[in-house]
């Protein structure tokens, strides 16, 4: 089973209507209305990582009610069912790639916004930036949406005690699995280590914003539900040679050797960023800016 075919699935299932995709959809269309609700020009917008482009029309709708710019939007995704997806929502120029190579298929300082959101999972995070950085337009700016692995300690003190040291194969399988699935990750530890990593694509920080989420699993199919069929480690699936359903069995049997209730924060990061020199004055607003919103 290819990436191309997990990301397949999880369109059949994925749910942009409640919990954090919504959360973080609410917050960023609130601050992208702000920013662009005086432009008269068509406001050119890349997503990389479309999925099924609820922002994008959500963006389209609240733009046209506040007489804001008309759109030109492309939609890239690696994964066809996605794109379809997107296409059904909102009038889109389809792309199929993965987002490390969008530059060799998208117009170089092409874009006004470029929306890379909750893709880090599956693209190495300084290959997505630099690519991100090579689209925007003069002016242009750069929305990054993420998951952090601040909340982890959880999940990694329960593979600790329970998988890694145990005289069990099985339960160390587990730990094996588990720490294969964070090393193909490029979620950040923090925040901190995003705008890092943009700072070293050329790339500066205008606004940050922070939400939190404290996350209970009461069984393992809680975990198993939020884990594949909403998308946010579909990754563990993805072990070469092993069949889609064996890689589910064993997902569903690993989970069941977790204890619960299991309790963790999702911390989720929204950053803006410019590839234009930033002046002092908007630094210190920014700075300003409140940086905690809870859900
Ligand atoms: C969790 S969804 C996020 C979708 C959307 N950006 C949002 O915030 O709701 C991740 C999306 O990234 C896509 N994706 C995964 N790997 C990718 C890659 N290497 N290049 C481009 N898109 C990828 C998936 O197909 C999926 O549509």
């Amino acid at each position: 089973m290819t990436r191309t075919d997990l990301h397949d699935r999880v369109a059949r299932t994925y749910n942009s209507e409640t919990g954090l995709i919504a959360a973080k959809n609410r917050m960023v269309l609130d601050r992208q209305r702000q920013r662009w609700a005086g432009r008269s020009d068509p406001l050119r917008v890349a997503d990389l990582g479309v999925g099924d482009g609820a922002l994008l029309e959500a963006l389209r709708e609240a733009l046209s009610l506040a007489d804001g710019p008309p759109l030109v939007l492309t939609g890239l995704d690696i994964s066809p069912a996605m794109l379809s997806l997107a296409a059904q929502r909102v009038p889109l120029m389809p792309v199929l790639s993965c987002a490390s190579r969008a530059a060799e298929h998208l117009p170089v300082r092409g874009f006004d916004l470029v929306l890379a959101h909750f893709i880090l999972a599956y693209v190495r995070r300084r290959a997505l930036l630099r690519q991100a950085a090579r689209l925007l337009a003069p002016g242009g700016v750069l929305s990054v949406a993420t998951s952090t692995n601040e909340g982890a300690e959880p999940l990694l003190e329960q593979i600790d005690s329970l998988f890694r040291h145990s005289r069990n194969p099985v339960r160390r399988a587990v730990a094996r699995a588990a720490d294969h699935a964070f090393a193909r990750s490029s979620v950040p530890a923090t925040g901190a280590d995003l705008v890092e990593d943009a700072a070293a694509c050329g790339l500066h920080l205008l606004r940050r914003d922070r939400m939190r989420q404290i996350i209970v699993f009461n069984t393992a199919e809680e975990a198993y539900r939020f884990a594949i069929e909403d998308g946010w480690c579909v990754n563990v699936l993805a072990v070469p040679g092993l069949p889609l359903a064996m890689a589910q069995v064993l997902t569903r049997a690993g989970l069941r050797l977790f204890r619960y209730p299991f309790t963790f924060t999702q911390v989720i990061e929204m950053m803006e960023f410019s590839a234009d020199p930033v002046s002092a004055d908007v630094l210190s607003v920014t700075a300003r800016m409140p940086v905690a919103v809870p859900v």
